[in-house]
């Protein structure tokens, strides 16, 4: 059955009556462009086909009565009178309620059943598609217009300052903004959005390690403070400011983890926008060594992978029809991604997953992805 179903008769059931609406906001896989996006750099995402869904209708008391499939659990809350209980997946809603109300829209209630298939803490983004998904359920009953990088930002902001994850805004605005069949090249300080396509024949997998981060946030916030206070040394705002030429002449009197700290963000930022650059071309050869790139990066100069990514990505790396692989999000652990000869991709699933399985004594998830678009309304 399919998710738009399920929440169409979950709603049914719970309810009485068929739904007003029917939205939708997907997770994403980042294909290069990891923990740029709060250096004002550039990050290359796209939208996947998991997503969270959401069947709902208006009401008419101010209030949001919202039930998770999922979860088996329920929150209610009042539009007037909003509070943080640390209800878990709850004060995303919330929470993206009380950043539209900051901004000066003025919302409507509304009551309806959430479900999704964003593995969750896989580093798919699934809180980022339960607030995008919440802001369309909120746009469509309030009947305010609908602004993707305007609503990113508020779901950002619920993120940072309602759930207290000090996350940049890559995740949020590739779920508000994503396009079906490309990724999208965000330049994280304007929110400008150029859609690039897969190069023809490749497919995007992505290899859940079956891995779980557990408390990272002090991690993420370490490498925030680490990247601030290198652009602070090189006198600029931020990062996405220093050129690798500049980098190389003056890094010297920063300390060894700083100063790589820096150089994965610099060099990141420089490997992200060629990346787009041969997926315009169609180059996937090119696309695939910039993402293997990035991973040694990300392992040796930000320090943000782990055992399992590391044997995943080498996994994936040794198989024929494989271009590149890279762990992807956050870091530490979750997911690796691939890009994979079209016709190649089911024989890579299993061999890459089989192959994992014997090195890691940990039984992983394939997914071969399609990118799909942004929050959406579906009924
Ligand atoms: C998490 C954050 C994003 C971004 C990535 C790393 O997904 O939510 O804002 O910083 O990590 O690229």
């Amino acid at each position: 059955m399919s998710l738009q179903t399920h929440v169409t008769q979950a709603f049914q059931i719970h309810f009485g009556a068929a739904p007003a609406f029917v939205v939708r906001a997907p997770g994403r896989v980042n294909l290069i462009g990891e923990h740029t996006d709060y250096n004002d750099g550039f990050v290359l995402p796209m939208a996947i086909d998991h997503a969270v869904w959401i069947a709902l209708r208006l009401r008419q008391d101010g209030q949001v009565h919202v039930h998770s499939l999922d979860l088996d659990r329920s929150t209610t809350f009042d539009l007037a009178a909003l509070r943080y209980q640390d209800e878990g997946w709850a004060e995303y809603v919330k929470g993206v309620a009380w950043a539209l109300q900051e901004a000066g829209y003025a919302l409507i209630g509304w009551e309806g059943v959430l479900a999704g298939d964003v593995p969750r803490g896989a580093g798919l983004s699934s809180s980022a598609a339960v607030e995008l998904a919440t802001a369309r359920a909120f746009q469509v009953v309030s009947g305010f217009p609908w602004d993707p990088p305007a609503m990113a930002r508020l779901g950002q902001k619920a993120e940072n300052q309602w759930v207290g994850m000090n996350c940049g805004i890559m995740d949020q605005m590739i779920s508000a903004a994503g396009e079906a069949g490309h990724a999208l090249l965000i330049d994280c300080r304007n929110l400008e959005t150029t859609s690039v396509p897969l190069p023809p024949d490749t497919v995007v997998v992505i290899l859940d390690t079956a891995t779980r981060r557990g408390l990272v946030d002090s991690a993420y916030n370490e490498r925030r403070a680490q990247c601030e206070a290198a652009a602070r040394y090189f006198g600029l705002p931020a990062l996405r400011d220093v050129s690798m030429e500049r980098f190389v002449a003056d890094a010297g009197g920063l300390d060894e983890v700083t100063m790589r700290r820096a150089r994965h963000v610099i060099s990141e930022n420089a490997r992200t926008v060629a990346a787009a650059e041969a997926m315009q071309r169609g180059d996937a050869v090119g696309l695939g060594r910039l993402m293997d790139a990035s991973h040694v990066s990300m392992r040796d100069d930000f320090e943000i992978s782990g055992p399992a990514l590391n044997i995943m990505v080498a996994c994936a790396q040794e198989e024929p029809g494989c271009f590149g692989a890279r762990m992807t999000g956050g870091g530490f652990a979750g997911c690796a991604v691939a890009l994979v000869q079209a016709s190649m991709a089911e024989e890579f699933a299993a061999n890459v997953a089989a192959r994992y399985q014997a090195r890691a004594d940990l039984t992983p998830a394939v997914y071969v992805c399609e990118a799909s678009e942004g929050a959406s309304i579906v009924l």
